[in-house]
C-alpha cells in the first residue's frame, strides 16, 4: 500500500533489511536507507534541521497495534505492537510525535 513500493520499481525487503546483520533499534542505519530514494528536503518538516534525517523511522513508521493482535497471561493482556510497514506521509498524532521529536 505504500507509495514507496508502488511507485519504485524494485523494492524489497532486503532494500531496507540486511538480514545478515543486527540492526534492529539503529534508527540511523534505517533512516539512511531511506535517503537511498529521498533527500531531507523532500520531508514536510525539513526546516527543523538535519536531526530529522537520522530518524525517518520513529515519525513515519510509528509503532501500531497489530489488529486483534494481543499477547494474553493469566492477569494481562497487552497489545502486540509493530512497526508500520505502510509508510504514509500524513502520520498518526503527528503533533504529539512532533514534541517527543523537540523533547517538549
Ligand atoms: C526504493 C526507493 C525508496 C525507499 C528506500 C524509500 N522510499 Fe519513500 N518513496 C519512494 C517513492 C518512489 C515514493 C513516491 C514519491 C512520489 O510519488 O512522488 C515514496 C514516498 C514516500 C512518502 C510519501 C507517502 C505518501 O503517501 O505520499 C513518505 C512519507 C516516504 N516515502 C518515506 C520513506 C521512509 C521513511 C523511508 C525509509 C523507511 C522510505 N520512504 C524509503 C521511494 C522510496
Ligand atoms: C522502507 C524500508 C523497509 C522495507 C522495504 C521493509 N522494512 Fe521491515 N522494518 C523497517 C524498519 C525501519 C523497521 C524497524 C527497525 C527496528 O527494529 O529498529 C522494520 C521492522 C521489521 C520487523 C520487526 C517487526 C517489529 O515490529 O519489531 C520485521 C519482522 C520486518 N521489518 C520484516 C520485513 C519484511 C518481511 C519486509 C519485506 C516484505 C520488510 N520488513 C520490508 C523497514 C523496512
Ligand atoms: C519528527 C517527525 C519526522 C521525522 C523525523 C521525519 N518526518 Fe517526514 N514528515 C513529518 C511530518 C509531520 C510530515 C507532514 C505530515 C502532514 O502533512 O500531515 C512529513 C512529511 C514527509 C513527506 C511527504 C511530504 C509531502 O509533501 O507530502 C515525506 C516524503 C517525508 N516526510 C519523508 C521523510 C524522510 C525521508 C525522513 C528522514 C530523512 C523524514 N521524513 C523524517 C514528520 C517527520
Amino acid at each position: 500500500m505504500s507509495a514507496c513500493y508502488k511507485n519504485s520499481r524494485d523494492m524489497s525487503c532486503a532494500t531496507c533489511h540486511d538480514p545478515h546483520q543486527k540492526e534492529s533499534g539503529d534508527f540511523e542505519v534505517f533512516s539512511r536507507r531511506c535517503q537511498k530514494c529521498h533527500k531531507l528536503d523532500d520531508c514536510a518538516i525539513a526546516d527543523m534541521g538535519s536531526r530529522i534525517g537520522h530518524n525517518c523511522v520513529e515519525c513515519h513508521m510509528a509503532k501500531n497495534p497489530v489488529i486483534g493482535g494481543v499477547l494474553r497471561s493469566s492477569r494481562n493482556a497487552a497489545p502486540i505492537l509493530m512497526w508500520d510497514h505502510f509508510i504514509k506521509a500524513r502520520i498518526p498524532n503527528s503533533q504529539q510525535a512532533l514534541r517527543d521529536f523537540r523533547g517538549d
